[in-house]
């Protein structure tokens, strides 16, 4: 019971369908409910999310979904409102939502609307949640934000030119917002996964060529399961990480250290 009497919010939470291969975020939800949190799914896949969060429930787990695009900041008051009206309090956000496209490679013609489309989502997002998050975080003397970064945050390699902009903005972000609101008691750090098989990538890392190129830059020689990176996210959000704040946890199999 590592998150006992929390409430969190996790974005881009709705692929975590009982005995199917999970994402971050439905995998994360799960696990926070196991560890004694109360969750607020969130994401732009209504029907997998009200899913997701019914399988919680049903599980005796206490959980809300709500159809949430993140990079508008309507839906991020609406959102915190519902999260309030229905557990009275914030302790955790975790900002998972996001993606790439457009082309891993920039070339003359790049696509420019799949640049913005994705700093919208991945980087502006991340903002707004932040901002969205403090009053609460606040009143409750403290919080945990965690920011879903990547390896592509710190390193360069074969991405989407909106998606090492996007997760390399997210790192700094988090350091920056993590100093301004340290004396709030509230906490913000990034999480930085290198290549995980989650139900997005598992089409792509089946391929054998694919997954070589991938394992290659791997020392450890295989790729990460949704509960490594999940349980990286359980201790920032616990009080485990009390003293914890504006520091990047990479969960690479080495990838970065080599
Ligand atoms: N899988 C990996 O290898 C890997 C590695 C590093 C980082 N990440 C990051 O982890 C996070 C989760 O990725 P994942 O692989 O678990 O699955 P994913 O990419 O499918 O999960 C992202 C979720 O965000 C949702 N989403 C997309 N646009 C949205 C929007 N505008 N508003 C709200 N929700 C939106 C999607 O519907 C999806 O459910 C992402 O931020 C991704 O960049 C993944």
């Amino acid at each position: 019971m590592r998150l006992a009497g929390k409430v969190a919010i996790i974005t881009g939470a709705a692929v975590g369908l009982k005995g199917e291969l999970m994402n971050f975020g439905g995998g994360a939800a799960w696990r926070f409910v196991e560890q004694g949190a109360q969750v607020v799914l969130t994401d732009i896949d209504d029907e997998r999310g009200e899913l997701t969060a019914a399988q919680i429930c049903e599980a005796g787990g206490d959980a809300l979904y709500l159809h949430h695009d993140v990079s508008d900041e309507n839906d991020w008051a609406r959102v915190v409102d519902a999260a309030l009206a229905r557990f009275g309090r914030l302790d955790v956000l975790v900002n998972n939502a996001g993606g790439g496209g457009g082309g891993s490679e920039i070339t003359s013609d790049s696509s420019i609307q799949a640049f913005k489309h994705w700093m919208d989502v991945n980087c502006t997002g991340t903002f707004l949640g932040i901002r969205a998050a403090i009053d609460s975080m606040k009143e409750a003397g403290g919080g945990s934000i965690i920011n879903v970064s990547s390896i592509y945050g710190m390193v360069g390699g074969p991405a989407p030119p909106s998606y090492l902009a996007s997760k390399g903005a997210i790192r700094n972000l988090t350091k920056g917002t993590a100093v301004q609101l340290a004396p709030y008691g509230i906490r913000v750090n990034s999480i930085h996964p290198g290549f995980a098989f989650t139900a997005r990538t598992r089409e792509n890392f089946s391929k054998k060529e694919e997954a070589a190129v991938r394992l290659a830059r791997v020392p450890m020689g295989r790729f990460a399961t949704v509960d490594e990176v999940v349980y990286g996210m359980i201790y920032l959000a616990s009080d485990e990480s009390s003293w914890v704040t504006g520091t990047e946890l990479v969960i690479d199999g080495g990838l970065t250290a080599a």
